[in-house]
């Protein structure tokens, strides 16, 4: 009797400590705030400053932007134009359907097989852009970012993304060095996080969509604090020109990003679809322990998830997040079925 509870309190400890394992960097995430690596606003020069001149340039001066072929859509017709205006001297690439994948084969063919293989054009969308910026550098854009002033100022960084509150990073705003270590290691990450998640949603969020991203730069950080640390501690003194991690990530922080007059970029997406991503990783937050269950039930550890248990009611967290349309009402279409395969839908829904 006495034994039996023993290996009963062993197995339940052994089954916490797996599940906290499992979610550690999405706890880590949520407490996250960014602040060792966001771009000060001191360090920005305002729009037509000519402190510009004084600044380097690291990032090369490309802007990539993905789309299925090259017939925008006309709602998005005007943020494409706004960046390419801003930036006549910049190199533009839009990166089509049939670009993106002879690309893939021809550079990374050890991908091929992944890309090929998601079940969403949206993570094709979202892959592509990581391996273009790891491969070339420069900025990516989403098609729905305008751009409010020129990018130079963030060129100076070895790599930067955007901040979304109340967690994590986006990837609609990415810029990178090329070769930058930390985007190498994001597409080397691709293939190890595809997996299915039971709703098509969290399965895009979490393969190849900013809670992906946001997990592998929450390791990142996690894997070199004592570079971090030594950054930082460079930045804050007077010999601050003294070489800098390069594999650092800089945060792009809400209000340089699309806030104020003075921000670079434009949300024309009307209801934002990246408030609901953030929602989201909270709400997993929240209910981590029965994602985990789902997720692992997969890899068949279903005495933690028993048959049906891990119902992941797409009605309440719709709810719950928001009692805006858009984006949770369509992903729980997608959970019906029907359109659910048509390309770039999550795309097309930026503006909803
Ligand atoms: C910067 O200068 C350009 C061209 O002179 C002008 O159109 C733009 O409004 C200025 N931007 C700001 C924020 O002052
Ligand atoms: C581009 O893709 C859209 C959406 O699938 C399609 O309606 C359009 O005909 C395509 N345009 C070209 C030039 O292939």
């Amino acid at each position: 009797m006495r034994r039996s509870v023993l290996v009963f309190l062993l197995i339940a400890v052994a089954i916490l400590t797996f599940l906290l394992h499992s979610v550690s960097t999405l706890i880590a995430l949520l407490l996250e705030d960014a602040s060792a690596d966001a771009i000060q606003k001191s360090e920005l020069p305002a729009p037509n400053s000519t402190l510009l001149t004084s600044r380097p340039q690291l990032i090369p001066k490309i802007i990539h932007q993905t789309y299925i072929n090259e017939s925008i859509p006309q709602r998005w017709q005007a943020a494409q134009q706004s960046c390419k205006d801003l930036h006549e001297d910049y190199e533009y690439i839009l990166w089509t359907d049939a670009m993106a994948l002879e690309f893939i084969e021809k550079e990374y063919p050890w991908f091929t097989t992944t890309f090929k293989s998601y079940p969403y054009p949206i993570q094709r969308a979202d892959s592509i852009r990581y391996f273009v910026l790891a491969h070339y550098g420069g900025v990516y854009i989403d098609l729905d970012d305008g751009c409010k002033r020129r990018l130079d100022p963030l060129l100076s960084y070895n790599a930067f993304v955007r901040r979304t509150i109340p967690t994590g990073i986006s990837n609609d705003v990415m810029g990178a060095i090329p070769q930058h270590p930390f985007f190498l290691r994001v597409i080397e990450s691709l293939q190890g996080a595809k997996r299915k998640w039971i709703l098509p949603y969290i399965t895009i969020m979490a393969s190849t969509g900013p809670l992906f991203l946001s997990v592998v730069w929450k390791k990142w950080m996690g894997e070199h604090a004592d570079l971090e640390s030594q950054s930082q501690n460079l930045q804050n003194s007077a010999t601050s020109s003294l070489t800098e991690w390069k594999g650092r990530v800089r945060v792009l922080m809400p209000d340089e990003y699309s806030r104020h007059t003075w921000s670079f970029f434009e949300e024309y997406k009307g209801d934002s679809w990246h408030g609901k991503d953030a929602q989201l990783i909270f709400w997993m937050g929240k209910n981590w322990m029965l994602l985990t269950a789902a997720g692992q039930k997969r890899k068949g550890y279903a005495m933690v998830a028993p048959n049906g248990s891990p119902k992941l009611v797409p009605s309440r967290a719709s709810s719950r997040a928001s009692p805006r349309k858009g984006g949770f009402s369509s992903w729980r279409n997608w959970t019906m079925g029907g359109k659910a395969q048509e390309r770039y839908e999550l795309v097309e829904q930026h503006d909803a």
